[in-house]
């Protein structure tokens, strides 16, 4: 089938079957252009929560897809392909949690989404790359638990006189960005402002102009002056800088900055998916309504 005809037919059967497809920022560019609604993990968790449509499909990994159906337990959640994952969120389970928590004894734990359900279900609140810090902030405790993110955590810790303590899990993409990557993209682009996404390294976040979720990014590019940006986040996200803002330039930090899991669906699996509906994501109702209850705490954290 032709790309117009694979286009054709997706938005044809979406609106029969009176579904959405939401996509994440990192997604190819051919989904994220046949979709909907785009946006970073906070706003895709909101739109869904708040859509009147009877089928959500999910162009993004696991953790998104289960976050969905945790929020939207009457609407059928499909993830195109089943096995797109999340390195970050496969490096803590909920039994690893139970046994952290033990060694913290009344510290609450903030769980970034890029988790499992069974996780956020352990967590007290959950949060985002675009709120972490005032989620952090709103709670009234001397220390918290971060988990799955390190990078996150310390960031946050760079916000706030609680401690917080972390899991050392990480995102290899962006963990594995190294400051010569950077220096050698800066020399370059030198007139480039650098943004960066809070799961980099410390010392990658040390050199950045802005430390932005991906929708961060988006409105920082949109709004500011400069003309020319590195971007330090997963290569998907130069697609929508680069048609929201034609006028100015983006340049990848480094081209190894790719997700494999995010780039493994493609329209033929958007069209199947809405043929099928299926793989449909469902999280076990009792940890569903503990997950929850993470994710609603979030959610009525006030934003910037
Ligand atoms: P955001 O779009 O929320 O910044 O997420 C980054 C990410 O790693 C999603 O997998
Ligand atoms: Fe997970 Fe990193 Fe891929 Fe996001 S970019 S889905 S955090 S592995």
């Amino acid at each position: 089938m032709s790309r117009e005809s694979l286009v054709n037919e997706i938005r044809k059967l979406a609106q029969e079957k009176n579904a959405i497809i939401l996509a994440h920022n990192y997604q190819v560019p051919e989904v994220q252009d046949i979709a909907d609604l785009t946006g970073d993990s906070l706003a895709l968790s909101i739109q869904a929560s708040k859509t009147e449509a009877g089928i959500i499909i999910f162009c993004g990994v696991r953790f998104m897809a289960e976050t969905a159906a945790i929020v939207c337990p009457d609407k059928k959640v499909i993830l195109p392909v089943e096995e797109a994952g999340c390195e970050m969120a496969d490096m803590l389970n909920a039994e690893e949690l139970t046994a952290e928590k033990a060694g913290l004894p009344d510290v609450p734990v903030v769980t970034y989404v890029n988790s499992t359900a069974e996780v956020k279900a352990e967590s007290d609140i959950c949060c985002t790359s675009a709120n972490a810090v005032q989620v952090v902030k709103s709670i009234k405790a001397p220390e918290v638990l971060m988990t799955p993110d390190k990078n996150l955590a310390m960031w946050a810790q760079r916000h706030t006189d609680q401690k917080v303590h972390y899991w050392a899990g990480y995102c290899p993409i962006h963990n594995d960005l190294t400051v010569a990557a950077v220096r050698k993209a800066m020399a370059a682009y030198p007139e480039a402002v650098l943004m960066a996404h809070p799961e980099c390294a410390p010392q990658v976040l040390d050199m950045a102009d802005a430390v932005r979720s991906t929708s961060g990014m988006l409105s920082y590019a949109a709004q500011s002056e400069a003309k020319e940006y590195i971007v330090a986040t997963e290569v998907g996200l130069l697609h929508p800088l680069r048609k929201q803002n034609p006028e100015k330039r983006f340049y990848a930090a480094s081209p190894e900055m790719v997700c494999k899991d995010m780039k493994k669906t493609g329209l033929e699996e958007v069209l199947k998916a809405l043929q099928t509906e299926s793989p449909e994501i469902n999280v076990r109702e009792s940890v569903r309504l503990k997950a929850l209850k993470a994710v609603e705490r979030m959610m009525a954290v006030p934003r910037d």
